[in-house]
């Protein structure tokens, strides 16, 4: 088994925010390294230290780093059973004639909101309701996919049968169809930097597989900014695995702790 060595991985941090502006330096530790370790592999290295030489000499080199970091696996539908209830809150609650706004923090390449989509076109077609969608990701790449909005034909298959009509199904893929896209804007946008925002509040924050790779000071404070973009009763959509930091026990109330959804207080 090879053994890596992390020595100057803060150096490598430092590296990496000079060369792309990106700062990983409040990500976890071990997701970090994990990443570091794949990147290491990739390259045939061993240490840091030679994976800092080898940038310093190629520096067109980062840009693909920070995608290895940010890994944007995703899929429509994933984890159906948050999409489900996602559907059931939003029919529960039905406000006709109102136009509900959702953030996707973390759209990857943009099967999440998509999804989401999906689920309000059919309720269009029963209410008359609007809707509009905010998707953002750190990465550009994963952005321009979301924005083309075109999957290979197998990504079909996670899209349940009665929605399926709302892409156009190619011989190698799918599409989505352009009067869904008009509703989502995508923007390359940092959640922990400040100032991202739309200027707009939300009834529903998704932000799922994000918060894996933040430290707790980090989550706090991206935690804090969805508070505030929140309207009162609105709700936060963590990942399977991720949980609300004590520190929010008194701002949002646990709604469904299977699906990870909680409800500004
Ligand atoms: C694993 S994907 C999750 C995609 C989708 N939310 C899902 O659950 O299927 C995580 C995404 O978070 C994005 N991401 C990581 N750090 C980010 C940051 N600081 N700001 C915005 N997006 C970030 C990555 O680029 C990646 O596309």
């Amino acid at each position: 088994m090879i053994t890596y060595d992390y020595t100057g991985i803060e150096k490598l941090i430092e590296r990496i925010k000079s060369n792309t502006g990106y700062d990983f330096s409040q990500y976890k530790e071990k997701p970090f390294k994990r990443r570091v370790r794949v990147i290491l592999r990739k390259y045939k290295l061993i240490s840091v230290k030679d994976l800092i030489q080898h940038l310093d000499k190629n520096k067109d080199e980062y840009q693909s780093l920070i995608k290895t970091i940010t890994i944007n696996v995703t899929e429509f539908f994933r984890n159906i059973e948050v999409f489900n209830q996602f559907n059931a809150l939003l029919k529960t609650n039905l406000k006709e004639g109102y136009k509900y706004k959702v953030l996707s923090a973390g759209c990857a390449t943009g099967e999440e909101p998509y999804s989401i989509a999906f689920l309000f076109e059919k309720l269009k077609e029963k209410y008359y309701i609007k809707y509009k969608i905010d998707a953002i990701d750190i990465d550009r790449d994963a952005l321009n996919k979301a924005i083309k909005g075109e999957y290979p034909l197998e990504e079909l298959y996670s899209i349940p049968e009665d929605l399926r009509e709302y892409v156009k199904i190619n011989e190698t893929s799918i599409t989505i169809k352009n009067s869904i896209k008009t509703n989502l804007e995508f923007r390359l946008e940092n959640l922990y930097e400040d100032n991202y925002s739309f200027g707009t509040m939300y009834d529903f924050i998704f932000c799922r597989n994000v918060f894996i790779y933040f430290s707790r000071d980090l989550q706090i404070k991206i935690l804090n900014n969805f508070y505030s973009i929140l309207n009162a009763g609105g709700y936060l959509i963590l990942g399977k695995v991720e949980t609300l930091s004590q520190n929010f026990k008194n701002k949002f109330e646990m709604i469904d702790l299977r699906n990870r959804i909680y409800r500004k207080l």
